[in-house]
């Protein structure tokens, strides 16, 4: 084998093993009820509860019809259904949400590093879109109503906002126990301790002052 195809290989093994690495691990047991007692946390996973101490209520979970709260800056509410809220997901991989979006109800522009996110509208109407990497940022943009559903690749900038008159209600699952999220204004804007105003100024190609006084939003 010539050295160009034997580095051709190991490049092409050296990148699997990432792609594997970069998700939930699979499971070694039929299931792992998360232990919410233990303070201990391996990489994001909770130790499992004694499998002799196990019931069907583990797996279960209640109270996803209910709309939930959006009196806030944003105008949404999440309910999740989680390792935290229903311990049997511990292990498994995946998180389910219930979304409410007010009137006028959005979420910043964010991505989730460790997740790809799979949307279905039950009510209303909402826009979501997400961009593509450097060099393109292409935008790929749906309105969805009442059935329809969307997926947004894992770790892409997306962006959601309701269209309705009146309230959206999606139902949400991500193919991660912790999908995690990082809202774009929030990272660049509101860091502890502050990015600095003047290299954010030439990065957005604005005035010193004009950044400063959006540091002081957040
Ligand atoms: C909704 O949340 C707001 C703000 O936290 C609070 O003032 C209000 O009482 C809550 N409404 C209900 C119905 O719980």
């Amino acid at each position: 084998m010539s050295s160009v195809s034997i580095l051709f290989i190991t490049l092409a093994i050296i990148n699997f093993m990432s792609i594997a690495l970069a998700f939930d691990t699979r499971p070694l047991q039929d299931f792992c009820v998360a232990d919410l007692t233990s303070k201990a946390q391996f990489g994001g996973v909770v130790p499992c509860k004694d499998p002799e101490t196990v019931t069907a209520n583990d797996f279960f979970l209640s109270g996803l019809h209910l709309a939930g709260n959006t009196s806030n800056p944003y105008g949404v509410a999440v309910a999740s259904a989680s390792a935290t809220t229903l311990p049997g997901l511990n292990n498994l991989g995946l998180t389910f949400m219930r979304v409410d979006l007010a009137r006028n109800g959005f979420f910043p522009p964010h991505y989730h590093p460790r997740a790809t996110e799979l949307v279905v509208v039950l009510e209303g109407s909402m826009e979501v879109g997400f961009i593509t990497s450097s060099p393109k940022y292409n935008y790929f943009s749906k309105v969805l109503r009442k059935g329809d559903v969307f997926v947004v690749p894992v770790g892409l900038v997306h962006n959601v906002r309701n269209l309705a008159q009146g309230n959206t209600v999606a139902l949400v699952a991500f193919n991660s126990q912790n999908p995690g999220v990082t809202n774009i204004p929030n990272a660049v804007l509101a860091a502890e301790p502050a990015v600095d105003s003047v290299y954010l100024s030439k990065a957005f190609r604005l005035g010193v002052k004009t950044v400063k006084r959006l540091q002081r939003k957040f």
